[in-house]
């Protein structure tokens, strides 16, 4: 009887897999995590809103429970990079200004609304570079609230302003979604892991604790109240 052959050519694992956390799966954890905690009615803010897609993923996955949406953009692409930038732009030279300009801010609002059946009283997209004005927005946290913060806007600079505003808006579970914090090569003194650090590392009113990774550059992180 002959002997049965094994493969001999050498074998590696493809380095995407299909068990990196994806960000559906994370966001349907985190609707289950908020029905655990008595959580029903909740706001979700996200920085960087381009053509509306991850927006359109997050109230999919969060639908029930999902009752105010509140997105930040130029809806003109990255803006002009800052001096604090500049260091870190050969780390990740595709994040340069003018990059991600996708369509206009009514098309995007309409296409996510026809895309989630969502009503559009309750989905606040504001636009403009936020560096400038972010300081003056308010978010109702009384009536819903606010369970994802989504910071999708490449540049330490523009994460740098949006961090230090959540680190004021954040309740006690809220969950922070960092999508690009493993970019500019993973360092640790660039982009959005360096604005990170500098805003929650000695926060005197939050404090973030590292969950996940996910879909690969991404970070989820929940906080809570000192
Ligand atoms: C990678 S895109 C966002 C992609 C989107 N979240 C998605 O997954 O479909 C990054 C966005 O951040 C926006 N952005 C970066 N800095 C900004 C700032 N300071 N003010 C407003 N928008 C900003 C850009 O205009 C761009 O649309």
């Amino acid at each position: 009887m002959s002997q049965r052959k094994l493969p001999i050519s050498p074998s590696y694992n493809p380095t995407i897999h299909g068990d990196l956390v994806s960000r559906v799966n994370l966001l349907r954890f985190i609707r289950e995590w908020a029905r655990a905690h008595e959580i029903s009615r909740f706001s979700l803010v996200e920085f960087g809103v381009l053509n509306g897609e991850s927006l359109i993923e997050m109230t999919r996955q969060l639908r029930g429970g999902i009752e105010h949406i509140v997105g930040f953009d130029t809806f003109s692409g990255i803006p002009a990079h800052k001096v604090s930038d500049l260091q870190d732009h050969a780390n990740m030279p595709a994040f340069a200004a003018g990059s991600y300009a996708g369509s206009d801010l009514e098309t995007v609002k309409s296409y996510i609304l026809a895309c989630t059946d969502f009503p559009s009283t309750n989905l606040e997209l504001i636009e403009g570079d936020f560096r400038d004005s972010l300081n003056e927005f308010e978010l109702e946290t009384t009536v819903n609230f606010p369970l994802i913060f989504h910071v999708d806007v490449d540049l330490y600079s523009s994460s740098h302003v949006a961090l230090e505003w959540i680190a004021k808006n954040a309740e006690d579970g809220s969950w922070l979604l960092l999508d690009d914090y493993w970019c500019y090569r993973g360092h640790p003194r660039m982009g959005q892991r360096k604005a990170f650090d500098e805003v929650f590392l000695k926060n005197s009113r939050i404090e973030a604790t590292p969950y996940t990774n996910y879909k690969g550059f991404g970070r989820a992180f929940i906080l809570n109240l000192k």
